[in-house]
């Protein structure tokens, strides 16, 4: 670990500097965008870009895990992404199968846990079994947790909580001066885990229905970068810009 951190400071960026080790993003969030058109201006089919895609997750994984990231958060599939083609949804609800099928004793090697947000219902049998095999082999893990955001949806995400809330509320297991920011939290899928600090996106500038309760004071980071080729130095870019920021909650 001591050496990996040292190569990791050793390591110019193509930036400048070198990565201080403290004040790392504890959460870092990313919603990767950008493979269709990457796919596209190679002349190959969209879903060429969701696998050479995989590579950015097997990078950033790795950066994030060494710079002692606790929670990376990837936004793989949200609930406006059922609209897609047919052939394009069934191609990216194999990919999980196949990152696992690749990546899965690298990531128990590395101590990772890995974790899901997001609806089950909806999900084909083949995804979530593979999922589960992932998160049963790994939740005993204690280093980085690599949080997936499969058919997430942080508006259906909120309006699920205030049901849950208002349940509690009609059975009585709740008054409504219960009610505070910190409870409607805890019943939020990300329950247990810090709100992001840095939220990378790729190629465009909204949020798509992302963390929306999350995000409040999490710093926002935009890359033009094509996420397949997002890359460790990218990475490394966003967490040296990440320092740089002063983050001051309301306060002067
Ligand atoms: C992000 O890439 C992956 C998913 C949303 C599943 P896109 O597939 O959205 O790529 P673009 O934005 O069409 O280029
Ligand atoms: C957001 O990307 C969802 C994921 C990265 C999984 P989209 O490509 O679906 O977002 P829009 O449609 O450009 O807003
Ligand atoms: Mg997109």
């Amino acid at each position: 670990m001591l050496q990996k951190i040292s190569n990791l400071m050793n390591r110019q960026t193509k930036e400048d500097g070198h990565i201080p080790l403290e004040n790392i993003p504890q959460h870092v969030a990313i919603i990767m965008d950008g493979n269709g058109r990457w796919a596209k201006q190679r002349g190959l089919p969209r879903v060429a870009g969701h696998r050479e895609g995989m590579k950015s997750v097997r990078e950033v994984t790795r950066a994030a895990d060494e710079l002692g990231v606790k929670v990376l958060t990837l936004y793989a599939f949200s609930t406006e992404n059922w609209k897609r083609p047919k052939d394009e949804v069934d191609y990216l609800m194999k990919l999980p199968q196949d990152y696992i099928n690749l990546e899965l004793e690298e990531l128990i090697e590395k101590n990772v846990q890995i974790r899901l947000i997001g609806t089950e219902e909806g999900l084909p049998k083949h995804t979530l079994e593979a999922l589960k095999i992932a998160r049963e082999k790994t939740q005993e893990n204690t280093g980085l947790i690599l949080n997936f955001a499969l058919n997430y949806g942080s508006r259906a995400e909120i309006v699920q909580s205030v049901k849950d809330i208002a349940t509690k509320v009609k059975t009585g297991e709740l008054e409504v001066k219960d009610i505070d920011e910190s409870l409607v939290q805890t019943h939020l899928l990300t329950n247990g885990l810090t709100d992001p600090d840095l939220l990378i996106r790729t190629k465009e500038i909204r949020l798509s229905n992302f963390m929306l309760w999350q995000l409040a004071y999490t710093e926002l980071y935009f890359s033009d970068v094509y996420w397949p080729e997002f890359s460790r130095d990218h990475f490394l870019k966003a967490i040296l810009e990440y320092q740089r920021r002063v983050r001051r909650y309301g306060s002067v």
